[in-house]
This record gives structure tokens, sequence and C-alpha cells, in this order.
């Protein structure tokens, strides 16, 4: 009997242990302290992290990509995601969320009641970005037309549905760091920043582990298209035998040097990429050729 108790008082606390390394991590007030959300800068910023590419409804065109009402799918091996709806409407949206509730969810992949995301919200990209930049995209976010679509619920099967296992992943996998080391030249570093804390591009150009994780080691290198037909190109000097004029204009245009077009989810990006400065668009192109490989 005693010994009946004593394992069930262990079981318990490896419970609150486990709970404990999960535990919710959201940004601090001091984190955000004395930041003003700037709307007029916070448009290329939200352009440039692609925040409408999933989160406007299925089939909106033109300025109906800006009503973030959600509803787009995203298939993945634990179920299909359903992006939520994220536009300023106060009662299915954002429209109340603090700035700290909403920095905690795009830098921390935590919900305003303290639970887990899934990384299909690529929060461990966005953990990079700058506290002011994020402040950016909410002050925008909230210059946008509200929807009151309800988000839908996920299609997730046991035990993923259960957001303690969005926990245990970030416990496993959720290390916010740079997967390129800084560099000298301004330029790449300005493209390191667009391109791994806003725009990314690892999410779909990087092979996955058993759990969906990035692998680091092969950062950029390409991956099997999670669509199943075909692959994600790789984008390492060696591998992508381009130029960097030959990088800008497809970031431009979505034409690549053989005049084929951009197609899949990457014509998102171009979209996106075609209404930022070509300043941004040459900065990518100087990180990927800086890139290690060749
Ligand atoms: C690759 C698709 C994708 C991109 C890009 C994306 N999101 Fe999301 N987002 C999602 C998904 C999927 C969820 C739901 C996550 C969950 O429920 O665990 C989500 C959830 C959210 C939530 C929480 C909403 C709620 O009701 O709890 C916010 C806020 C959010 N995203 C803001 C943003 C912002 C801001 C950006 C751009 C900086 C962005 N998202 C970019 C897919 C995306
Ligand atoms: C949502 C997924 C996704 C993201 C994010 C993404 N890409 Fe892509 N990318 C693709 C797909 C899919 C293709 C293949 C396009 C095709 O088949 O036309 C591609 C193709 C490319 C190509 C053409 C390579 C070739 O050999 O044809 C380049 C260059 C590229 N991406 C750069 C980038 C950069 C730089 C970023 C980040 C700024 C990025 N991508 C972000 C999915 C993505």
């Amino acid at each position: 009997m005693r010994g009946l108790v004593l394992f069930v008082l262990l079981a318990l606390m490896g419970v609150g242990v486990g709970l404990m390394l999960i535990r919710p991590q959201p940004l601090s007030e001091s984190d955000i302290a004395g930041i003003t959300g700037d709307a007029k800068r916070g448009q290329a910023i939200f352009t440039a992290a692609g925040c409408a590419s999933c989160h406007y409804r299925p089939g909106a065109t033109d300025d109906e990509k800006l009503v973030l009402a959600g509803g787009q799918r995203f298939a993945s091996d634990f179920g299909t995601f359903i992006a939520p709806n994220i536009s300023p409407d106060p009662v299915h949206g954002i429209g109340n969320w603090t700035l700290a509730e909403f920095g905690s969810a795009v830098m921390r992949g935590v919900s305003p009641d303290g639970s887990h995301y899934y990384p299909a919200f690529p929060y461990t990209a966005y953990a990079l970005m700058e506290v002011q930049d994020m402040a950016d995209i909410h002050a925008y976010i909230l210059t946008l037309p509200a929807s009151d679509t309800p988000s839908a619920a996920h299609e997730i099967t046991f035990p993923f549905n259960n957001r303690l296992a969005a926990g245990a992943w970030k416990f496993l996998f959720f290390d916010p760091q740079f997967a390129t080391p800084e560099s000298d030249d301004p330029q790449v570093t300005r493209g390191r920043y667009l391109s791994e804390a806003l725009a990314h591009c690892g999410e779909c150009h990087t092979p996955r582990g058993a759990l969906g994780n990035l692998d680091m080691t092969r950062w950029l290198a390409g991956a099997p298209n999670p669509t199943g037909s075909g692959n994600i190109p790789p984008l390492t000097p060696g591998q992508l035998e381009w130029s960097a004029e030959d990088i800008a204009f497809y970031l431009e245009t979505g034409f690549t040097p053989s005049y084929d077009s951009a197609g899949g989810h990457m014509a998102a990006v171009v979209e996106n990429f075609s209404k930022l400065p070509p300043e941004d668009r040459a900065a990518v192109a100087a990180y990927l050729k800086a890139l290690p490989g060749g």
C-alpha cells in the first residue's frame, strides 16, 4: 500500500516536472515596456512576414487579402490546421488583445489563455523578430478591416489535439536562434533578418525531422514538398546556381532565369516581395549568396 502511494506521488511529481518544463513562456511586460507600434512602418514588415498569405480567407483576391478572416487549411502529418481569424474584430479576431498578448502569440507561441500554439504558425521564426517590428505589425493589423467569421477548430487527432503536445514539441525544438552566423556585411545581415526572422524561408526550404522539426544542419538545403508532389528546391550556393541579380529579379517578378514562373507556395512569397523596396530583395539575394555550401 505504502509502495502504491509512493508510486502515485512520484508519478504526480513526474507530471509536475513535465508540466513545469513545458510551461508557456509569454513575453513579459518589461519586454514591451515603452514600445508603441507604428502602423505605417508595420505594413512592410507584415508583408515581408507573409501574415496575410496564411490568414486571408480561402479564395480571396487583391484587397480582400487584407481581410484576415482565416479559414485556409494546412495539411500536415499530424492532421489539418486551419488558420484563425486575426482581423481586428473584437470578438472573433484580435481586436481586444493587448500588445503583450499579441506579442506572446507571435514571438512565443503562447495564447492569451496561456496555452501553446502549434508550430504550423511559424512563431519559431518570428521569435527572432525585433519587439518593435512585432508592435508595428500589431498597429498595422488594427488598421485593416474587421471580419466576424469565427475561427474554425483544427482537425487533428489524439494525442496531438492536446495543446500540451505543442508544449512538449516546443520544449524539444523551440530554440530561437539564427541559423547562420552574423555577417560583417550589413546587407547580408539585413537579408538574414528578412529571410530567417520574417519571411521564414526555412519553413519550406529546410528538410524536417520525424517530429516536424527543421533539420538545422541542412539549412535551406531543399525539402520534399508537403503537398506530396516533388521537392522544394535548395537555395544554397552550388545547388542554386543563380546570380544575386537573378534571385532579386525572381523575388520581384516570379521569373526564373529560364523564364519559368514561380508556382505553388512560392507565388505568395513573390507576391509579398514584389511589394517591398528593391533593397530588401537585394538583401535576401546577398544573404543566399553568402550561405555556406558550394
Ligand atoms: C504558414 C502560415 C501562417 C503564417 C505565415 C502566419 N500564421 Fe498566424 N497562425 C497560423 C496558424 C495555423 C495558427 C493557429 C495556431 C494554433 O492554433 O495553434 C495561427 C495563429 C495565429 C494567431 C493566434 C490567433 C488566435 O485566435 O489564437 C495570431 C495572433 C497570428 N497567427 C498572427 C500572425 C501574424 C501577425 C503573422 C505574421 C507575422 C502570422 N500569424 C503568420 C498560420 C500562419
Ligand atoms: C510557403 C513555402 C515557401 C516559403 C516560405 C519560401 N519558399 Fe521559395 N519556394 C517554394 C516552392 C514550393 C518553390 C518551387 C516553386 C515552383 O515550383 O515554381 C520555391 C522556389 C524558390 C526559388 C526558385 C529556386 C529554383 O531553383 O527554381 C527561390 C530562389 C526561392 N524559392 C527563394 C525563397 C526565399 C529567398 C524565401 C524566403 C524569403 C522563400 N523562397 C520562401 C516554397 C517556399
